[in-house]
């Protein structure tokens, strides 16, 4: 099984940016976390990063067909890229929104997700934690549920 992990734009300043809302972990923290919970529940885990929305909806292109389950924190994009929704709506595999902040709880800008209503679930103000748990939900939503015993 193969998971896609997508990080949006500013992502990558993580570390140097806004530490009340975002702490001071970095991008590649996150991803390293990823790969130990990835090794624990014996998934291929690949995450990728971008500033530019065009890239994002082409790497989430070549996911169709590739992935078993993506989680993606879109960023800002999160807020009004529906070019983003439509190419996650695209694909045919579990997608769980994260944010490491509470955006439910910032300004009124941040209420709004036009990923959420294609999304699976959403994760959120639980900082790097949102990202474990939402690897996570996606593999659990991606995995067959055991055959129930009968008997
Ligand atoms: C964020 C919340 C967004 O509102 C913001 O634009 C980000 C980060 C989060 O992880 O809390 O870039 O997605």
């Amino acid at each position: 099984m193969k998971v896609l992990v997508l990080h949006g734009v500013n992502l990558d300043m993580l570390g140097k940016r806004d530490p009340v809302q975002y702490g001071t972990v970095t991008l590649p923290e996150i991803d390293n976390a990823l790969q130990s919970v990835g090794t624990e529940l014996g998934v291929e885990v690949e995450s990728f990063q971008a500033n530019v929305e065009g890239v994002l909806c082409e790497r989430i292109h070549r996911a169709h067909g590739e992935v078993d389950a993506l989680v993606i924190n879109a960023g800002a994009w999160t807020h009004y890229s529906y070019a983003i929704r439509d190419a996650l709506a695209i694909l045919r595999v579990p997608i769980v929104e994260v944010h490491l902040s509470n955006i439910h709880a910032r300004e009124a800008f941040r209420h709004t997700s036009v990923i959420a209503p294609i999304a699976t679930g959403q994760i959120a103000g639980f900082g790097v934690d949102s990202y474990v748990l939402g690897l996570r939900a996606a593999v659990s939503a991606a995995r067959p549920a055991p055959a129930s015993k009968q008997g």
